[in-house]
């Protein structure tokens, strides 16, 4: 099994990965725990520090997905459970918003991603989004260092675009506005974990 978890910056989703984590493997289950971006080309976190442009960051995601697809195969077919903290959809919903402008509306820029994506894709059996306010996410985060994503407005707008998303790509949703207990107890009783 493959599952993605999706959400703006502070949507929980690292809690929620090793939660998963420690459930499957407390009913004897293996599981990988992998998150994205890597490290495997270079450390591809660090982009998010420097001025790029949309494109050339959505050419690095993928560029790094390529390869991390090649051990989250391996993985998968040694019978691990598959949780990856982001995914494809962090470059539709980040990238996609910051490029909608000049494909003038969100159905041309996720059709012209998807493209990139399908040669190579793999599609979770589940994509897990938890749905935050800007406001809310920033204030959970508020110790750690502010990426170029981490203010408002932009994050308002790839929340924006993972909304969309949702309609399309089948995600499963969950609010992400209250305390982890309760998304916690959501995720359980939904997905029969
Ligand atoms: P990270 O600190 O790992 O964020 P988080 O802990 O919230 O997951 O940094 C990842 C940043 O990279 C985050 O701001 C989202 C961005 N990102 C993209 O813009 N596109 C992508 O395809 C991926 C995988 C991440």
């Amino acid at each position: 099994m493959f599952v993605s978890l999706e959400g703006i910056d502070g949507s929980g989703k690292t809690s929620i990965g090793k939660m998963m984590k420690e459930l499957y493997e407390s009913k004897g289950k293996k599981v990988y725990l992998t998150e994205e971006p890597t490290r495997i080309i270079f450390d591809t976190k660090s982009i998010m520090e420097k001025d790029l442009d949309p494109f050339t960051r959505a050419f690095i995601f993928m560029a790094d997905r390529v390869e991390h697809l090649k051990v989250i195969k391996e993985k998968i077919s040694q019978g691990f459970i598959v949780i990856c903290d982001r995914y494809v959809d962090s470059t539709f919903a980040y990238q996609g918003s910051a490029l909608e402008k000049r494909f003038g509306s969100k159905d041309r820029t996720y059709e012209y991603l998807l493209k990139i994506y399908e040669p190579v894709s793999l599609d979770p059996d589940i994509v897990i989004y938890l749905d935050v306010e800007p406001e809310i996410g920033l204030k959970r985060i508020e110790s750690r260092k502010r990426e170029i994503f981490e203010k408002i407005s932009e994050l308002e707008n790839v929340r924006e675009f993972y909304l969309y998303l949702s309609k399309i790509r089948n995600y499963r949703i969950y609010d992400s506005n209250k305390d982890l207990k309760s998304l916690w107890q959501n995720i359980l009783s939904d997905l029969n974990l």
